[in-house]
């Protein structure tokens, strides 16, 4: 790939995307759709989406979350603590629907594999599998105002806070 153009395995998700039929390339197998499950109720999208996207907790193993629910005093240089009762209920909640929980789907537990067992990784972005479902983006996109950074994701899947990041409902910023 190269920094500057779309290549074809960009063009064709954006085909499908606006939902073009006819072509088949990259399509996800069955029941392989991106959609992952969020936390019940609206605590963890007003606690955790006030700052950024509320990210879908099967994007990240449940080791991942406990280190970052034990460090939210200084998460990412920010103070992002929270009153026991709901710090106890978001930790629930993201290890029950993390990409190793015990509810995981087939793409959530493809995500953990990629983690090795000794990480616990806290950017999803620098996870293998950001990365390869990334890789065809060019660099100058990420760079818009309206985007910043890789990690706003909501900037282009625009139901990121419910969890869906499937290929019909992705935006990108113009620039
Ligand atoms: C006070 C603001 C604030 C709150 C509240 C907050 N965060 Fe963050 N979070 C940040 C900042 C700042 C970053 C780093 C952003 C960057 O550098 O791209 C970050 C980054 C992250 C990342 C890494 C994203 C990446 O780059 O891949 C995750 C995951 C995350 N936060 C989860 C959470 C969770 C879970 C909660 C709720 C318990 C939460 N955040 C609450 C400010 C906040
Ligand atoms: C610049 C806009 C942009 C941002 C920001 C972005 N993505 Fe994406 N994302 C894309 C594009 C384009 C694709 C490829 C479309 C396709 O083939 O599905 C994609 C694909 C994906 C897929 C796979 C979809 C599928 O159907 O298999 C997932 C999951 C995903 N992104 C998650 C994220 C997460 C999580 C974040 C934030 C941490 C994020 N994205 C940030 C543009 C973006």
């Amino acid at each position: 790939m190269n920094d500057y153009g779309i290549t074809w395995k960009h063009l064709a998700s954006l085909i499908l995307a606006v939902g073009a039929t006819a072509l088949v390339i990259e399509q996800a197998p069955a029941g392989d759709e991106a959609i992952f499950p969020m936390p019940a109720g609206k605590t963890y999208v007003n606690e955790c989406g006030s700052c950024h996207t509320a990210f879908a907790p099967g994007l990240l193993p449940a080791r991942s979350w406990r280190r970052m629910m034990a460090e939210l005093a200084n998460h990412f240089g920010e103070d992002a603590s929270l009153d026991e009762p709901q710090h106890l209920a978001i930790l629930k909640d993201l290890e029950s629907l993390a990409a190793d929980g015990p509810q995981a789907n087939l793409r959530m537990r493809r995500i953990s594999a990629a983690i090795p067992a000794n990480a616990a990784p806290q950017r999803i972005i620098e996870t293998g599998y950001f990365k390869y479902m990334h890789d065809e983006v060019p660099r100058h996109i990420w760079q818009r105002k309206k985007i910043g950074t890789p990690g706003n994701c909501i900037a282009c899947h625009i139901r990121a806070n419910e969890g869906r990041y499937g290929q019909g409902e992705v935006r990108i910023p113009p620039p």
